[in-house]
């Protein structure tokens, strides 16, 4: 038999794409193993490698290779051949800290069942459904807004002059409520609500409690009961509300004249991009489902929703003035937003 003719293309190329990704895996459980073991709560101060391997309990020159593997993340400083937290794993990766990561890890563990399992995932005919999530997913994104976009957010709306004079608030999907949390601390007389799933309220209850709020609760599933009426201001964050033409004729008619309509939303761009980052997140999103609502086709999307522009002026044609339009990455350096995540302030005129 003869031996095959030099291939055209060479197999090197195959190989980085391989290399790369087997490579971004690795230093994502040394990650995963270092919360696991929580190695940040016994590097709260320098120690050597070996004293962290005795508390660990891992063989000394594996504890050696995390710990360097940590360094170059920036996760771990290194001085005299000591170890300790740095000022970013010390804010989220130690669990003594207010701002520790817990629940995101939580999710991201759930995540990784889900691809590593991907082809069975993506044949099952059931589909795992988003909804049995949310009180996970809003307790993740309540640790993400207590170190992300909240104080810069809360300042935004505060400074308003339709909020100073505000008496009744209500947020969409408010989740953990701590926006609408924070709003009440700052107005104590405001009479504040927030709207979510019966599952999810039973969360926003704790951290009502948490934080010693007199914030409300309203149950309900914002596609099929009323928000109720005569609201000075409605907000709604991050939800699968923010873009729907029919909710938002629902919140037109449950404010005041002269009230506000706050959207803080990821709004997709018109033209599907094809970077790997979101390719892959449009692949995740069609994984999963959701109960009462069906997603759209790309990430964070759902059936109905509107792009931007189209969606500016259904508000206009409902009767909204948009009074400002400002990119959330421009409003916050703390925000985890994309280019397209926006927040439109817009007036009930007419
Ligand atoms: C991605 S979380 C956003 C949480 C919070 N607003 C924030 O920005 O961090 C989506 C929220 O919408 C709520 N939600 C989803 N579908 C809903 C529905 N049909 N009716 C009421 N709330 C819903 C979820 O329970 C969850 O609290």
């Amino acid at each position: 038999m003869d031996l095959p003719k030099r291939p055209n293309v060479p197999y090197k190329e195959l190989e980085n794409i391989f290399e790369n990704s087997l490579n971004q895996l690795k230093t994502f459980y040394i990650l995963k193993s270092s919360i696991d073991l929580k190695l940040y709560d016994h590097l709260k101060g320098y120690k050597s490698f070996k004293e962290v391997s005795d508390m660990v309990n891992l063989k000394s020159i594996l504890t050696y290779y995390i710990l360097e593997i940590l360094n170059k993340l920036g996760l771990v400083e290194k001085k005299d051949g000591l170890y300790k937290n740095s000022e970013l794993s010390d804010l989220y990766l130690n669990s003594d800290s207010p701002y520790y990561k817990g629940k995101g890890f939580i999710l991201i563990t759930e995540k990784i069942n889900m691809w590593e399992n991907l082809i069975n995932t993506m044949k099952s005919n059931i589909k795992k459904k988003d909804n049995n999530h949310f009180p996970l997913i809003i307790q993740v994104m309540g640790e993400n807004t207590i170190s992300g976009d909240l104080y810069d957010v809360v300042e935004l709306i505060s400074n308003l002059d339709e909020f100073k004079k505000a008496k009744k608030f209500l947020e969409i999907g408010g989740g953990h409520g701590f926006y609408t949390i924070a709003l009440n601390h700052i107005k104590p007389d405001l009479e504040a609500f927030v709207f979510d799933l019966q599952n999810v309220i039973v969360e926003t209850k704790k951290y009502i409690e948490k934080y010693d709020s007199k914030v409300k609760t309203i149950v309900g599933d914002f596609y099929k009961d009323s928000f109720g009426e005569n609201f000075d201001i409605i907000f709604s964050s991050y939800n699968p509300s923010g873009k729907n033409p029919d909710i938002a004729k629902k919140v037109y008619e449950s404010l005041k004249m002269g009230g506000l309509f706050i959207i803080k939303q990821n709004f997709p761009s018109e033209n599907e991009c094809d970077g790997l980052d979101e390719l892959l997140a449009n692949f995740e999103w069609n994984l999963t489902g959701l109960t009462n609502s069906k997603k759209g086709k790309r990430a964070f999307t759902f059936e109905k929703d509107l792009f931007f522009n189209d969606y500016i002026v259904f508000l206009e044609n409902l009767g909204f003035e948009i009074i400002d339009v400002s990119k959330v990455n421009d409003l916050s350096p703390f925000a985890n937003a994309t280019i397209n995540d926006k927040v439109i302030i817009a007036k009930k005129v007419g």
